[in-house]
């Protein structure tokens, strides 16, 4: 494959980066119509393989689009599906078969007979004969025209764990422990995640005729540019698509963010030395020749492909200075602005002073997770603090924590007449005759919100925070939703609209800007950044600041950091007991290994990294930073 610029040279699998995902999917969408229909001029069936996920929703809702309104038929079309959990029936909510029916099938026109997904319930000793013989009902159809495939965290395609090889077939796999942690939210509990899928192999893959690969959200940023730049390698499988002669990967601009021509563009091609990617470029280098910013020679400038930098914004010297001024400029212990201190290289105005700070947290605990020790530095410093919780979060609530507390509720009153009793007698018999899988009715989840509620308050509590600071929305698409299928709606908007009104902030926290557009977290960011710009317009908005937090799970590299709040030993400590707060939100899961498994764990190494990552360029040792970047930027 040739690259079509010189910044893609190490790209070893074209990509098309689209600004976001809808916009990407609806170009896959036509590229499917066309060969259809071209298919079908020419009287010959279409065959497509196709994925599971999140990721292609948003495909086969513009391909239902287009059969409604382009009259786009299914009627010559075979699909196969790449993988199935072993041991789920078709009926199953999580089955692949079941996604893609309530997905895709029962909105087109798609003859059920052309319709192949691997038997889940085959058992153990007839799986080898039925992954041949769907092996065959492939060949028999013509082979695969078009392949769709998403991309695990590991770097799976189909169930392809690390480890599978390019020669691979349709076969049992055991699932990888980060898949099945990543499952975990659809299955309500990662024990209940299945250990094994039958899948498509690397090698059944590779004979598509013509394969696109489809990832959106930071998340899939890592696996992206290791599949696209590295090595061909089992460890990774997804990798193992360069040298097909068309695939190609179809992205949005977080999920690309890792590629060499963003992430260090300096090594691909000249660069428009701004101050943004100078700093980039910088901490980068330091990191590389591990040396602190101001140790940084001219040599370790040109001896990593950076002459022209020095020729532009040199010598080292200066350059230095300049970007450990910007950094050091970042840190503060006043987020919410130090009253009367001249604020020219604070990352935040001095007045008005107290500010009216609201905090967006997309379910209870992101908040704390993000930014517990900035939250009681903004009440310490006297700022009138205000958290939002979008949604109640009761999807997250095991059943035995809601069986616990209703246990106690009637317990505790023992009279029958009471409201109370009534609603923690039906919760526990509905919890008690519950089918595995089966959903909460909605005086089920109405409990689960509120002991969410209930440890919301006491994280904020260790954080000095009373209960007349917190606001809670329960916004209503997630009430009648379930993880990766929320569609909010204008009576959402309109409640995070008139929040914004009621409090008029000075600065506004959000988070989700980064994730999957089928999060929740990335739903909520939507929301909180329509309702802002309706907003507008009004007088307090000229004088408020957007500032993004994130959640643990990745470090902010301190070249993307706007302002870094250090946190004391004290105050991590202090953060962490408040993330204990949010017991239900603890791991289920018995098998307590060596990985960072719980939230508070992670929340802990972010922070720790990020300060270890300023103290490395020479800035600072801190025991912890959590980090922020304005909005809009
Ligand atoms: C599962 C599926 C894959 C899919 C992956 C990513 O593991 N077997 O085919 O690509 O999940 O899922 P998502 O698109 O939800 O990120």
């Amino acid at each position: 494959m040739q690259p079509s610029s010189e910044t893609q040279q190490r790209e070893r699998i074209p990509v098309e980066i689209f600004p976001d995902a809808d916009a990407a999917a609806a170009s896959v969408a036509r590229e499917i119509a066309a060969l259809i229909r071209e298919r079908d001029a020419q009287g010959r069936p279409t065959v497509l393989g196709l994925a599971t996920g999140s990721t292609p929703v948003r495909l086969y809702r513009q391909l239902i689009r287009l059969h409604r309104e382009e009259g786009l038929s299914f009627k010559r079309v075979v699909t196969f599906n790449l993988d199935e959990y072993h041991g789920l029936p078709p009926t199953h909510p999580e089955s692949y078969r079941c996604f893609m029916q309530e997905q895709f099938f029962n909105h087109i026109d798609l003859p059920p007979a052309n319709v192949h997904v691997p038997d889940g319930l085959v058992p153990r000793t007839e799986v080898f004969a039925s992954c041949r013989a769907y092996e065959d009902a492939i060949r028999a159809a013509g082979g695969i025209d078009f392949q769709v495939l998403g991309i695990g965290r590991t770097g799976h395609i189909g169930f392809n764990e690390p480890g599978s090889t390019r020669d691979s077939r349709t076969r049992l796999v055991t699932l990888d422990a980060l898949t099945r942690r990543d499952a975990a939210r659809d299955f309500l509990g990662e024990a209940n995640v299945p250990r094994y899928a039958i899948t498509m192999g690397v090698g059944t893959i590779l004979e598509a005729r013509r394969i696109v690969l489809m990832a959106w959200g930071e998340a899939k940023a890592g696996v992206i540019a290791q599949a696209v730049e590295g090595v061909p390698a089992p460890q990774l499988p997804a990798s193992l698509l360069q040298g097909h002669g068309a695939v190609r990967f179809v992205v949005d601009r977080t999920a690309a963010a890792e590629l060499t021509r963003f992430k260090h563009p300096w090594l691909v091609g000249p660069v428009d030395w701004q101050p943004a990617v100078t700093r980039q470029a910088v901490v980068w280098l330091a990191s590389t020749v591990k040396k602190p910013v101001l140790k940084l020679l001219d040599e370790d400038f040109s001896e990593h492909g950076m002459a022209d930098l020095l020729t532009e914004r040199g010598p080292a010297y200066g350059l230095n200075i300049r970007v450990f001024n910007e950094l050091q400029h970042t840190i503060t212990g006043w987020p919410g602005g130090k009253p009367g201190a001249d604020d020219t290289h604070r990352p935040e105005r001095a007045a008005p002073f107290p500010k009216r700070v609201l905090v967006f947290s997309p379910e209870p605990s992101d908040d704390i997770l993000g930014m517990g020790g900035t939250l009681r530095r903004l009440a310490d410093q006297g700022h009138e603090v205000t958290v939002a919780y979008l949604t109640s979060g009761n999807l997250a609530v095991p059943d035995e924590e809601a069986l616990m507390a209703a246990d106690l509720v009637a317990d505790l009153a023992g009279t029958a007449r009471d409201p109370a009793v009534g609603l923690a007698d039906n919760v526990r018999r509905q919890l008690q005759a519950k089918p595995a899988f089966g959903q909460d009715s909605a005086e089920v989840r109405r409990f689960k919100g509120l002991i969410r509620r209930s440890e919301a308050r006491a994280a904020l509590r260790h954080s000095k925070l009373g209960a007349e600071h917190t606001r809670f929305l329960d916004l209503p698409f997630y009430e009648t939703g379930r993880y990766r299928q929320f569609h909010p709606a204008e009576a959402d908007r309109a409640a995070v609209a008139r929040l914004l009104e009621e409090v008029r902030p000075h600065q506004i926290f959000a988070t989700g800007n980064l994730d999957d557009p089928s999060s929740l977290a990335a739903v909520c960011w939507d929301l909180v950044r329509q309702a802002y710009r309706s907003c507008r317009a009004a007088p307090w908005a000229a004088d408020c600041r957007g500032w993004l937090y994130r959640s643990p799970t990745r470090p902010w590299n301190p070249a993307e950091i706007d302002m870094a709040v250090p946190l004391s030993p004290t105050e991590l400590a202090l953060k962490i007991q408040a993330i204990y707060q949010h017991k239900s939100q603890r791991s289920q899961s018995p098998l307590a290994d060596a990985t960072l498994h719980e939230a508070w764990q992670q929340a802990e190494a972010s922070n720790r990294a990020t300060a270890r990552a300023y103290d490395a360029l020479g800035l600072a040792e801190y025991a912890a930073i959590e980090a922020f970047q304005r909005w809009p930027a």
